[in-house]
């Protein structure tokens, strides 16, 4: 017989003649005639409840189920007489597969997320983040489901690289050459001996292989992982993290700007209308003003402000900022957060970045000073999108990598698509575990993702 998923029998309109149900004990509760059990399966948010008779054969065993337990059940489908839930289980029979002893963590309270973070193996069992991890499925889906739908193909990027995108220098280094090899020998390592004969990492972004696959397909989009050895412990930045990078053809910055709201609005619709039950969970006990930022998001119109007006609004904003505002330098998240949770009240594109504080590829605007750069902040994170149209101009690009010190040679491939059929193009990037922050109300990138890793943290 199949096993039957609680999610679909709680949402059944009929009964159906015999279930077999499989799943974990959340509670269970004696009285001299019955016990009732309640099992969650992992497929919704609530458990069905499940009612054995004394009268079963192994019902004395059946009494020793404790919280976490595994058991599998058959049994009828019946009406439910208390309100709540349409459905019930009676059961007619209950195998025991696996009795948990009562050291189980996760006994039926509220525990601290830092408390689960030390548990990540067990934390999906809890209401909150199977919720959450539930919900980061459903997202996943609309991304592939939205490209699909405005004609993006989907390709994957290399993940051990050469090529350092954002210039940032953050990158985890890969080797098989032994820990005790040779060291430096005046500051230049000699990689000739290493695996790929040339020092080498793990990306930091796909952009630069998506550029060249835009010029070929027209409009694609990576959604990969990424990393970076950014060594600052904050709520927002993962060593590891997932990235979608659109990037398109023929298009310029307010065409990448269009499509990062359109895409945003779409990737919020789709999760408020299919995990309703779970997205109640976080408007009801994580952030109840959930809903209200999650209908902004949908309703209204991304303001677009060019970084000078930027600064000049948070410049005359009266606030105390940790950090000071000052023209020329990057925003910090305080300022963001700023920009779009107060004085915007919605999410808000900034663009033409001064050029100093972004990476070669972007594209110089007649100014000479600034780039076509935008970020997106959005309320309670800050910067959840990054992302600019390119410089497609094989002279200027060169003499950006000349100003910054980037060896042409290393580049070879990236500038002969600037030679042959060079076209005007853009794209961004955005971080998933930031996107699932925002619709979820969560606070701590730590907990959207499976297994997180952030400095001086690779348990499990
Ligand atoms: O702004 P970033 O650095 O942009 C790029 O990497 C571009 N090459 C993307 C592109 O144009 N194709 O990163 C993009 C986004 C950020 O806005 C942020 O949401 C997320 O990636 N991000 C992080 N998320 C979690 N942890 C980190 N350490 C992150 N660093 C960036
Ligand atoms: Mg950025």
């Amino acid at each position: 017989m199949k096993r039957t998923k609680v999610d679909f029998i709680l949402k059944s309109d009929a009964t159906l003649d015999r279930v077999l149900i499989k799943g974990w004990v959340r509670t269970r509760r004696s009285s001299k005639k019955f016990s009732f059990l309640e099992i969650n399966d992992g497929s919704c948010l609530k458990g069905v409840q499940v009612i054995m008779d004394s009268t079963l054969e192994n019902y004395a065993e059946l009494e020793k189920l404790t919280t976490g337990s595994a058991v599998s059940i058959e049994g009828k489908m019946v009406e439910s007489p208390g309100g709540g839930q349409k459905w019930e289980i009676q059961a007619e029979n209950v195998t025991i597969i696996n009795i948990a002893p009562d050291t189980y963590p996760l006994q039926k309270k509220r525990h601290s997320d830092e408390f689960l973070r030390s548990i990540a193996h067990l934390r999906p069992r809890t209401n909150k983040y199977g919720a959450a991890f539930r919900i980061r499925s459903e997202l996943a889906y609309a991304v592939h489901k939205f490209y699909k739908e405005e004609g993006f193909r989907y390709i994957n990027t290399p993940i051990i690289t050469g090529s350092d995108c954002e210039g940032a220098g953050e990158l985890f280094r890969i080797t098989t050459l032994p820990p005790d090899a040779a060291p430096p020998k005046e500051g230049s390592f000699d990689f000739s001996e290493d695996f790929f004969g040339k020092e080498s990492s793990l990306t930091v972004s796909g952009q630069l292989s998506a550029e060249m696959f835009s010029l070929a397909l027209g409009d694609v989009y990576t959604f990969g992982p990424t990393f970076r050895a950014e060594n600052s412990n904050t709520s927002r930045h993962a060593a590891e993290f997932w990235m979608i990078e659109p990037e398109m053809a023929f298009c310029d910055l307010s065409g990448n700007m269009d499509h990062a709201e359109k895409f945003l609005k779409y990737v919020v619709s789709h999760v408020m209308e299919h995990c309703e039950e779970d997205m109640e969970l976080f408007a009801k006990f994580v952030d109840k003003s959930l809903m209200d930022t999650l209908k902004t998001i949908t309703g209204s119109e991304f303001p677009r402000v060019p970084y000078g007006e930027a600064v000049e609004i948070l410049l005359n904003s009266g606030k105390k900022f940790e950090y000071k505002v000052e023209a020329g330098k990057d925003l910090q998240s305080e300022h963001e957060r700023y920009l779009s949770e107060e004085h915007f009240k919605k999410p808000v594109f900034i663009y033409d970045y001064p050029k100093g504080i972004k990476p070669f590829y972007m594209r110089m605007n007649d100014d000479g000073e600034t780039v076509a750069a935008m970020d997106l902040l959005v309320p309670r994170i800050g910067e959840l999108i990054g992302g600019s149209q390119r410089e497609e101009r094989l002279g200027v690009l060169e003499a950006r990598m000349a100003e910054m010190d980037l060896p042409k040679e290393d580049y070879w491939w990236y500038l002969e698509s600037r030679i042959y059929g060079s076209v005007p193009h853009s794209g961004f990037g955005l971080g998933f575990e930031r996107l699932i922050m925002l619709i979820t109300g969560i606070t701590n990138i730590r907990d959207v993702i499976s297994f997180p890793r952030t400095p001086g943290h690779i348990d499990f």
